[in-house]
């Protein structure tokens, strides 16, 4: 197969530009985004396309980027700066990105500022980046999106590229709705809409993936399945993928001579001391002040520990100009200073506070340094550097005591898990931690390494690879054709050339839209001068394919030349026979027993009702409110299945209708039978609903059959119309043509 272009956006490109006093400088930019991505692209990643582009913002000036970029390490991939005006990006970033969606999201409400000119800044710069990434994209390129700064980008990108493929991965938790309404609800339907423009939204958690499909489905009144949905013709897909590392990379690098090197220098410095570590950005869902406050419990009940300890924390600087952050930097500070003057002595310091970036082997040096590794987050959507100490760890030693908020926590099951709130905990697991024998360390260590070492950051970029493909090669089977001139033309040649033609009509929602209630739907003089026009051409027969009880298409039919088929196939009657029934109803009470059932949801959701039919009773929803109604169906659909499997009865789930009905008995059946009644040169088939596509499905096999689904849903149909109302005017007409020839 041809390889395609990647091109990756993220607010930042993974390398930043410093103007310092000795000159512009570059270093690899700070957190997990970059490490992850980056780690995929390293480890073979970009061989999987032709060519491969990161966008971002550079943080410097076009002159300096242009100055700097000679001295750049070359790398797999190559770099499309995005350039933004100052003013509107501190907005954008410090503002909207990192004062709203970052608190917002990692469940700090209160430290959101509601300011609606970060909200306009924001968009304006995804609108730049959308406009910047348009002039070099092509449509059958693949763009994959990362995070929170850029949750608009693929809408807009789309309505440059409609064809695009794009997807979208969030590094952070997609919070509860509950939390997610505070914001005005234009930035909801904002953040929402733009996030369903790509075709495939990653989350690190299946619960981040619930969280967002339950604010599209109140916000933008879309429903789900629990993975896809429909928006603007284009089935999307979300789905977790847990973020990982290279784990080869920080396995291997414990033999490094340069991380060697620099480890004897730290053991020497350590000598016989028992070492903590923890690096993490200044942020405050790190949970930093909570960390010292837990090792200060460590060492006043623990007091044989004291002189014995020491704790390196490494806080690497990040977005320190927002009011929050410098808050942390001054708690921290402080913090730091009181635990070293008031617990410590001349002869001990019991914290090494380091405020800077780390390089790699320093990194790697003090991961494989430790006796234990402290990482406490108060909420983080997955934390890397706990996985980082672990796969560095070749030597099968360390304790690793975690947050059990961290994402990480679920995958890291054999660390010591702590509630980061819970000083005293911490406290006993630092002291568990710190006298763990080597047998349980190594244990301990080999089982999270072995997991890590399966689902590195290779697996989880390649995963959704796969997956974005998947989903862009069944959009492309399922798009949408409406039934255009071309075609319809065609149709009607076919249909007035034709000597037999069978018309196979759903009733409700195909030829008059769904009314609030079964009864309100009656045909009006219109559509029944139009069928009774097409049932008398002798050289047509013309079926209603209803879901519908006999009686009441029987009563709304009457004197119309038409063929009935009730109850989505147990009864058909025949253009001038009688009712023939095509199913036994199974013995037993069937039919109290889901009643009762479904009773019990018509009283717990208002304003549903029961259907009762000869073979079928059904439950609607319609009226119900939107999100009670979902939920109702959903969990009605659940308690029939069982006990109507065991009494061959089979659940549908239709358009806001669950019924309950025989087995064996479906339209697609029906249908097979009149086909099979006569020699058929045109057939015709239209319907609106699931209980349809049996028909569309049976029809699959015969080329020249004109299959229509109404609606704006994929289906198994050949084409789309929109609305009952263009389906009358199509059947209005064939039914202005005369008969071509005589029947035969
Ligand atoms: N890291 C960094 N600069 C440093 C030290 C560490 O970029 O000076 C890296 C670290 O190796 C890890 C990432 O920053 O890959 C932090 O990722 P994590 O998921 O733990 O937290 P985030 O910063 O993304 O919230
Ligand atoms: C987290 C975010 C990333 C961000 C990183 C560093 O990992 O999810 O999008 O790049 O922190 O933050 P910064 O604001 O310095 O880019």
């Amino acid at each position: 197969m041809q390889k395609k272009r990647l091109f990756i956006v993220s607010n930042r490109l993974p390398i930043t530009i410093e103007q310092t006093e000795n000159g512009v400088t570059s270093r690899p930019s700070s957190g997990g985004l970059v490490s992850a991505i980056t780690g995929y692209l390293e480890k073979g990643g970009s061989e999987s396309f032709s060519e491969t582009f990161w966008a971002g913002v550079p943080g410097c000036t076009e002159k300096i980027w242009s100055v700097a970029t000679g001295g750049i390490a070359s790398a797999p991939y190559s770099y499309l700066p995005v350039f933004v005006n100052w003013k509107k990006y501190e907005l954008y970033y410090n503002g909207f990105s990192n004062s709203v969606l970052w608190p917002l999201f990692h469940y700090f409400p209160s430290f959101v500022d509601y300011n609606t000119s970060y909200f306009d800044a924001w968009l304006e710069v995804n609108g730049i980046f959308a406009e910047q990434l348009a002039a070099k994209l092509r449509k059958d390129d693949i763009v994959w999106i990362q995070d929170y700064h850029l949750l608009p980008l693929a809408g807009l990108l789309r309505d440059h590229l409609p064809g695009l493929t794009i997807g979208f991965f969030l590094h952070i938790p997609f919070p509860s709705y509950e939390l997610f309404r505070l914001i005005p609800k234009n930035w909801q339907r904002t953040i929402l809409s733009g996030m369903l423009g790509a075709d495939l939204v990653g989350f690190h958690t299946i619960d981040y993936a619930l969280h967002f499909l339950a604010s599209v489905e109140e916000v933008l009144q879309v429903e789900h399945d629990g993975q896809h949905m429909w928006w603007e013709n284009r089935r999307v897909k979300t789905d977790a993928f847990p973020i990982s590392i290279d784990f080869e990379k920080f396995h291997h690098a414990f033999d490094h001579p340069s991380v060697d090197e620099m480890r004897r220098r730290y053991l020497e410095l350590k000598g016989t001391k028992k070492m903590i570590f923890s690096v993490d950005r200044l942020d405050y869902t790190k949970g930093v002040a909570n960390r010292l406050k837990g090792y200060e419990a460590f060492i006043s009940s623990y007091p044989e520990y004291r002189g014995n300890v020491i704790f390196v924390l490494v806080i690497v600087p990040s977005r320190d100009v927002i009011i929050k952050y410098a808050e942390r930097k001054k708690i921290i500070d402080e913090s730091v200073g009181n635990i070293n003057s008031s617990r410590g002595d001349v002869v001990w310091q019991p914290i090494i506070y380091k405020y800077g970036h780390l390089s790699f082997d320093e990194l790697v040096a003090l991961y494989t340094t430790c006796d234990l590794a402290l990482i406490t987050p108060l909420r983080d959507g997955m934390n890397l550097v706990s996985k980082e100490f672990v796969a560095s760890r070749k030597d099968g030693r360390g304790v690793l005591v975690l947050s059990e908020v961290a994402g990480a926590a679920r995958e890291l099951t054999e660390a010591l898990l702590v509630n980061p709130n819970d000083a005293a905990e911490m406290a006993a697991a630092i002291k568990a931690g710190l006298e763990m024998s080597p047998e349980a360390q190594r244990e301990r260590l080999t089982e999270m390494q072995d997991r890590i070492r399966t689902y590195n950051v290779y697996t989880w970029a390649a995963d959704f690879f796969r997956e974005l493909a998947v989903v862009k090669d069944a959009q492309l089977e399922f798009e949408i054709k409406f039934l255009d001139k071309v075609t319809k033309v065609e149709l009607l040649d076919s249909y007035s050339k034709a000597g037999k033609r069978l018309l196979l009509l759903d009733y409700d929602g195909t030829l008059v839209p769904f009314a609030r209630f079964p009864g309100a739907a009656a045909p009006d003089a219109v559509l029944l001068g139009i069928l009774r026009a097409l049932g008398e051409n002798f050289l047509n027969e013309l079926y209603i394919v209803s879901g519908r009880d006999s009686q009441t298409l029987e009563k709304w039919f009457d004197g119309i030349p038409v063929g009935l088929i009730a109850e989505h196939g147990a009864k058909v009657r025949h253009r001038d026979g009688d009712w023939e029934t095509s199913t036994i109803a199974p013995s037993g009470d069937w039919r109290s027993k889901m009643e009762k059932i479904m009773q019990e949801y018509v009283e717990k959701c208002p304003h549903t009702f029961i259907e009762r039919k000869d073979f079928s009773i059904a439950w609607h929803y319609r009226n119900a409110d939107l999100v009670d109604g979902a939920v109702r169906a959903r969990e009605l659909y659940d308690d029939l299945m069982r006990p109507a499997g065991q009494m061959s009865l089979n659940v549908l789930n239709g358009h806001k209708v669950i019924e309950v009905r025989m087995r064996g008995i479906n339209k697609g059946a029906a249908v097979g039978h009149i086909l099979g009644r006569d020699n058929y040169e045109f057939v015709l088939c239209l319907g609106d609903d699931q209980t349809d596509e049996d028909m569309f499905k049976k029809l699959a096999t015969r080329e020249d059959a004109f299959t229509i689904k109404v609606g704006n849903e994929a289906s198994f149909a050949k084409y789309n119309l929109h609305n009952p109302a263009m389906v009358q005017a199509l059947l209005h007409t064939m039914a202005s043509y005369a008969p071509a020839r005589p029947l035969r």
